[in-house]
């Protein structure tokens, strides 16, 4: 099963539906409010030509370039481009679109390697799968333990590239990674982008967790801050790990240099004509309103409460441990030796409570089965009550 069923599972059968990444917790009303802004819907959304014109279809895409800046805290005016897409999986498709098409010299080379972490979330194997003329090549984490981060494996991968011929190069990294929570350091973001580059390949990254979990911004070292503009890096973040609106999300991808631009134009172009004039106006409004009220503070002391209180539940039994993540919005709960990850997900559901099975996440080498990947923003009554049902029920047997 893949993570989007299991995710798909547990938000259309738990009752405690502790397994999807998007939040679920109450929309404080001032982003609640932003839905039924009148002047939304009737003057921008549905209004067309002639009472519609150019010079206000630029003011709201220019709205949005400048709230998105905002949010990510992007230096305005850097950067070649930031561009919307439909949802974060279809931007980060589009994105390793783009860096397969100038990384195979727009079909020139007959094979492509990707260079990327095992684990991670399975979108990445399943999208590169996809795709015939590329190889994958997993760095994995260090020593066994699925939350440190190789700079150096991610390295060897990158010169074992290097050394075979005509074959082009994508790195592809996530920070914070899903479902780890692990972070890149700053040097081994830099050292690992220089290598890229220097072999001539594309350094994708997705941030998407950047502004959703228990960690602080700067904890977190973005792509633009570690190369800035004019080389071929493309970023992504997407807004459905940090705003729970059920499903109403965007995704957006970052460029790097005038030739990511233009390949990421191209890649989305086959896509999407565009994406709706209403989310663009409604999510621009949405992070004006988040920046200014601190959404994303409320959020991490969401997070970092339950946190706490399933540290608090797991310490009281024996043979449970979590693994307290660096960042991000998920937890990784270790079950005793001998447990079946993937058989434990499937009583918890006939229990009523909903989870992702942790082996889905790795992709090469070893695979535990004892990992169970539990969502912490949530409501936190509904957090500690259905958190505390999952322990009785694992520990039970
Ligand atoms: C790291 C990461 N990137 C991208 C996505 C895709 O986002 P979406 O489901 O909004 O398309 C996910 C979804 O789980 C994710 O975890």
């Amino acid at each position: 099963m893949t993570l989007t069923d299991q995710e798909i599972e547990a938000a259309r059968r738990a009752t405690f539906d502790l397994g999807p990444g998007y939040p679920q917790i109450a929309l404080p009303g001032y982003l609640r409010s932003a839905y039924l802004e009148e002047r939304i819907v009737e003057d921008v959304a549905l209004a067309n030509p002639p009472a519609w014109d150019t010079t206000w279809q630029a003011a709201v895409d220019t709205g949005l370039e400048e709230a998105v800046r905002s949010m990510l805290r992007l230096p305005a005016g850097s950067y070649d481009s930031v561009s919307p897409a439909l949802s974060g999986s279809v931007a980060l498709d589009r994105a390793l679109v783009a860096a397969l098409a100038m990384s195979g010299d727009d079909g020139h080379r007959s094979t492509i390697n990707v260079v990327t972490t095992t684990p991670s979330i399975d979108i990445m194997p399943l999208f590169l799968g996809e795709r015939s003329q590329v190889v994958t090549r997993y760095a994995h984490s260090r020593d066994g333990d699925p939350a440190t981060l190789d700079r150096d494996a991610v390295l060897r991968r990158i010169a074992d590239v290097r050394a075979s011929t005509n074959t082009g190069l994508v790195v592809l990294l996530t920070s914070p990674e899903n479902p780890t929570g692990a972070v890149w350091r700053p040097e081994d973001l830099k050292a690992i982008g220089d290598a890229c580059f220097e072999a001539g390949g594309v350094l994708v990254v997705d941030h998407t967790f950047l502004t959703a979990g228990v960690h602080g911004r700067a904890d977190v070292e973005c792509t633009w801050q570690a190369f800035g503009a004019g080389e071929d890096w493309i970023a992504i973040w997407d807004t459905g790990k940090t705003f729970g609106l059920n499903g109403d999300k965007l995704g957006f991808l970052v460029s790097g240099s005038t030739r990511t631009t233009d390949a990421v134009r191209r890649s989305l172009s086959v896509m999407q004509y565009d994406v709706s004039r209403r989310q663009k106006v409604l999510f621009a409004e949405l992070f004006r309103r988040a920046a200014r009220m601190d959404y994303v503070g409320h959020l991490t002391s969401v997070c970092c409460r339950n946190l706490a209180v399933a540290a608090d539940m797991v310490t009281a039994r024996s043979g449970l441990r979590i693994r307290r993540p660096a960042a991000g919005s998920l937890l990784l709960l270790e079950l005793p030796p001998g447990a079946d990850d993937e058989r434990t997900r499937c009583r918890l559901l006939r229990a009523g409570i909903g989870v992702v099975a942790g082996s889905v996440f790795f992709h090469a080498g070893p695979r535990p089965r004892n990992l169970l990947r539990v969502a912490l923003a949530r409501d936190p009554d509904y957090f500690a009550d259905g958190f505390s049902r999952l322990i009785e029920h694992v520990t039970e047997g």
